[in-house]
């Protein structure tokens, strides 16, 4: 492949950072992490590699599901900053060659938006239909419900609307009728101005909720087909900015999620996330055996060229095993997360992957080796560089939604007001700021964040890894993924260790031979072939390895 490719499909190769400005570094001294604050840090983001920085919600809002419950989506949350220092973080994220991505949250607003008062206060009022309304709401199934801790039902009733409303998540987020054109208009209007605003694309909250229009009970039967409209998003999009991408949360089955990629030529969402290559790595680690990630990984349909899967480990949301089946998810609860009070909804987990493996180094780096290996593009949630944990005593998801770890000081450096006076809470204990900040490793050669650093310097170096066909390697152990990335005769291999025991993986390969060695990316070493491409590598208990091929004509650096 050309290498300039990777910069025409620059997503495809992308190292994606989400963080909350909220709880990333308060620059302004009053307990809230602020814009000005990310600015601080975009060096630092830079230096780890980052390519995109994927901000989640700043919009303003009265914070009932930590910003993802907007009362404007063109404005920015006084608390966080304001118009002028985003388009200074833009500028100075683009000067280091990072793009942004902003959340687009329109599934639905704040009860506290002015549409929703409108719309409540009188059926005349022009905004009465941006919502959805029944008088008479349908039956919703249990597993309609996505916060079940909170919810009992899809519909609320409105005292002052004298109906009910349609909400997907908590009763304070009436849905946004998308069936209605104006509605539409208006989305295309928030997606236009943060694209003149030079954001780089959107992370889209919730697609298949968003687009869903079956439970408009008035609408007209013409309602548009949801995958027109997401059709419509993007060519919109792409209008107004050539090479901006829609990363989709789209939590279905790998052949529920290609519909939203588009037919043959992709012209709906651009990436999606691989919820169910996440939830079977959970799976496979638990049992210390590759199968369910391999096959989860095998089922993943074919996309088109200039779409691309985003892989995780972790996201600012429970680490959902909702399409696990119950057994599979009691193993993996079990393993991770076995206190009810570590367990969310009935089917998450509220922690974060260093204290889910026991702080066990080899595991964790393990499990990142194998984050960035993997074909797709890696999307690392803030703190997981450094290797953070979670803090039980917090509500909920926010228990992974911390203070970012900047130093053993006080606040971890997030911040100098009062502890008290701190937007979320810190770590405490073992994987609290005295034990893991960007400090004490920032210089430590041997720290988790060195090695993040060298993942995503090998990451970039291989863009077989982000564009290559996947091809699981034939090989004896059950508790090891041998893979192999090819792309236009470039080829990387990767072999991990799922089990505390050390092995020696035999690999026989079609078309290499003693004069294509393989060399080591993560480490100094060489193994080399015999003539029929065989060679026996040795792997430690919870081992990993990167291995490129090679070939007489390959000048890349090694
Ligand atoms: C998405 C977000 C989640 C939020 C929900 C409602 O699932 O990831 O954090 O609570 O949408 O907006």
């Amino acid at each position: 492949m050309r290498i300039t490719d990777t910069s025409d499909l620059w997503w495809k190769t992308a190292v994606v950072y989400c963080l909350d400005v909220e709880t990333f570094l308060d620059w302004g001294g009053n307990g809230t992490g602020d814009i000005a604050g990310v600015v601080q840090r975009i060096d630092y983001l830079a230096e780890l590699g980052v390519t995109c920085l994927w901000l989640m919600p700043f919009y303003p809002t009265p914070d009932r599901d930590d910003g993802y419950d907007i009362t404007d989506f063109y404005g920015v949350d006084p608390r966080l900053g304001t118009h002028g220092d985003f388009a200074e973080l833009v500028r100075t994220a683009r000067d280091r060659g990072m793009r942004v991505i902003v959340d687009l949250v329109v599934n639905h607003t704040s009860d506290r938006h002015p549409w929703f008062r409108a719309a409540r206060s009188s059926p005349t009022s022009r905004y009465r239909d941006w919502y959805v309304w029944s008088d008479d709401p349908p039956k919703n199934k249990a597993t309609d419900i996505t916060f079940p801790d909170q919810e009992t039902s899809l519909w609320e009733w409105d005292d002052k609307a004298g109906q009910y409303y349609l909400h997907r998540f908590y009763r304070h987020q009436p849905d946004l009728n998308v069936a209605n054109p104006a509605v539409r208009e208006e989305i295309a209007k928030v997606i236009g101005f943060w694209l003149q605003l030079g954001v780089s694309g959107f992370r889209v909250d919730a697609v298949p909720f968003l687009i869903e229009t079956h439970h408009q009970p008035t609408a007209p039967r013409d309602v548009p087909d949801p995958h027109a409209y997401l059709r419509q998003l993007r060519s919109f999009m792409s209008r107004r900015s050539g090479d901006a991408i829609l990363l989709g949360e789209v939590n279905l089955s790998h052949v529920q999620q290609r519909r939203f990629i588009g037919d043959e030529d992709g012209d709906e969402l651009t990436m999606l996330f691989d919820f169910i290559g996440m939830q079977n790595l959970y799976l496979a680690l638990a049992r210390s055996d590759a199968g369910p990630l391999t096959r989860a990984l095998e089922s993943r349909p074919h996309l088109p060229d200039h779409a691309q899967w985003a892989t995780f480990v972790r996201n600012h949301d429970e680490l959902t095993l909702d399409k696990l089946t119950q057994r599979q998810r009691e193993e993996v609860f079990s393993a991770f997360g076995p206190e009810p009070e570590m367990q969310i909804y009935g089917r998450g987990l509220r922690r974060r992957v260093p204290s889910m493996l026991n702080g066990d180094p080899r595991r964790i780096r393990m499990v990142y080796s194998l984050l960035f290996s993997l074909p797709g593009t890696p999307v690392l949630f803030y703190g997981e560089e450094i290797g953070m944990g979670e803090e039980l005593s917090a509500e909920g998801r926010a228990a992974v939604r911390t203070t970012m770890q900047w130093t053993a000081g006080r606040n971890g450096g997030f911040s100098s007001a009062a502890p008290s006076r701190l937007a979320a809470p810190t770590v405490q204990g073992g994987f609290g700021p005295e034990h893991v900040n960007v400090e004490a490793q920032r210089r430590d050669p041997d720290s988790l964040l060195s090695f993040v650093t060298l993942l995503i310097r090998s990451y970039r170096e291989a863009p077989e890894l982000g564009w290559g066909e996947l091809e699981v390697l034939d090989q004896p152990h059950k508790a090891v993924l041998a893979h192999r990335l090819t792309h236009d005769g470039s080829t990387t291999i990767a072999l991990h260790n799922l089990a505390p025991e050390p092995c020696q993986v035999p690999l026989r390969l079609r078309d290499a031979t003693e004069d294509t060695p393989l060399v080591d990316q993560l480490a100094d070493g060489r193994t080399n072939l015999d003539a029929a491409g065989r060679a026996v590598i040795d792997l430690d208990g919870y081992g990993y390895r990167w291995l490129r091929v090679l070939t007489p004509s390959d000048r890349r650096l090694v």
